[in-house]
């Protein structure tokens, strides 16, 4: 099965009131966790790549390996760009094959983030692939871009910008943040502005990014074996499935599948200090985030069976 754009995809979430999952990939163990947790769900898959993966893994590595998931499966799966940070990078994949890509211009004064949006789209769409902007900041570090705090999308600036970006979809900013510490208080998101948001874009789908759910029995794993992700806190589930049933169609996550691999590294290690076989650890680390996965996929995501 070839890649696919995420076009068809959104639709059907948008019409249906489910999100697909974005999951940031970086190894093999984590495309295989991702890929057999949606094979056995039977859903669409989008996997994301960012500049830092890149760097890591190398593209050829990722896409080859991805190509690998393909040959192996029949779903639908589109390879994405997460956070690019200029036309460049975009054009690199793009020619390289993804079937999406996402300018981050959310740092950038307005109008430059419009010019740098379009002239992505211009690039972009003559040749299939999908675009994703920003607007509005998440608070926390995002790859090669930070924030030190969040600047809500405004609804009205955010219409403005989809027509005269021409992007296809939009990541806005109501609440969420990068990373394991999102919330230090009560976890709360700005329902009203993604409403508000929906109700001027009819059709129109969104993105969450930073909406890893942070759970704790990774943590508590974690910390009870030598770990130090003390008052680490996600979005709740139930925040995530009402964003869902909205108009956000892909919902972020990169920190749960960190969380869900080092927690179980870190017990494998005091379980058994004297092994050394990297595929020891590194399987149940896949598996954890197969696990964690599957159960996003069925209870958070709502997109079981919609391959
Ligand atoms: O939003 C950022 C993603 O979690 C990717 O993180 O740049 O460390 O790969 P990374
Ligand atoms: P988390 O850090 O909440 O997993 O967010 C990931 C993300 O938004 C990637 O773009
Ligand atoms: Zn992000």
């Amino acid at each position: 099965m070839p890649l696919t754009g995420p076009k068809e995809m959104f639709a059907r979430a948008y019409k249906e009131g489910y999100a697909v999952g974005a999951f940031n990939v970086n190894n093999m163990e984590i495309v295989q966790g991702i890929v057999a947790a949606g094979a056995e769900e039977q859903s669409p898959l989008i996997l994301q790549v960012s500049a830092g993966a890149r760097k890591y893994a190398g593209q050829p590595y990722i896409v080859k390996l991805i190509e690998a998931a393909l040959q192996e499966s029949d779903l639908p799966i589109v390879l994405h760009l997460d956070h690019g940070g200029d036309f460049q990078i975009c054009k690199d994949c793009i020619d390289g094959g993804f079937t999406s890509v996402m300018f981050d211009g959310s740092h950038l004064p307005y109008e430059e983030n419009i010019a740098i949006t379009r002239q992505v789209v211009e690039y972009a769409r003559p040749r299939g692939v999908w675009v994703e902007a920003e607007l509005g900041r998440l608070a926390g570090v995002e790859d090669e871009v930070s924030a030190e705090k969040s600047i809500y999308t405004d609804p009205e600036q955010a219409a403005d910008f989809v027509r005269r970006s021409g992007c296809d979809s939009l990541a806005v900013a109501i609440g969420t943040s990068h990373g394991a510490y999102k919330f230090t208080g009560e976890a709360k998101l700005d329902f009203a502005r993604l409403e508000k948001i929906g109700r001027l874009l009819p059709g129109f789908p969104l993105v969450l990014h930073g909406a890893s759910s942070v759970p704790q029995e990774f943590v508590a794993m974690a910390n009870q074996h030598g770990g130090k992700v003390g008052g680490a806190k996600g979005v709740p589930e139930d925040l995530l499935r009402k964003a869902a049933g909205m108009a956000v169609c892909k919902i972020n996550i990169d920190t749960d599948i960190r969380l869900a691999m080092t927690a179980h590294i870190r017990k494998f290690f005091t379980e058994k200090p004297a092994e050394f076989d990297p595929r020891g650890y590194l399987g149940p680390a896949r598996q954890a985030v197969k696990d964690m996965v599957k159960h996003k996929i069925r209870n958070v995501l709502g997109c079981s069976g919609k391959a």
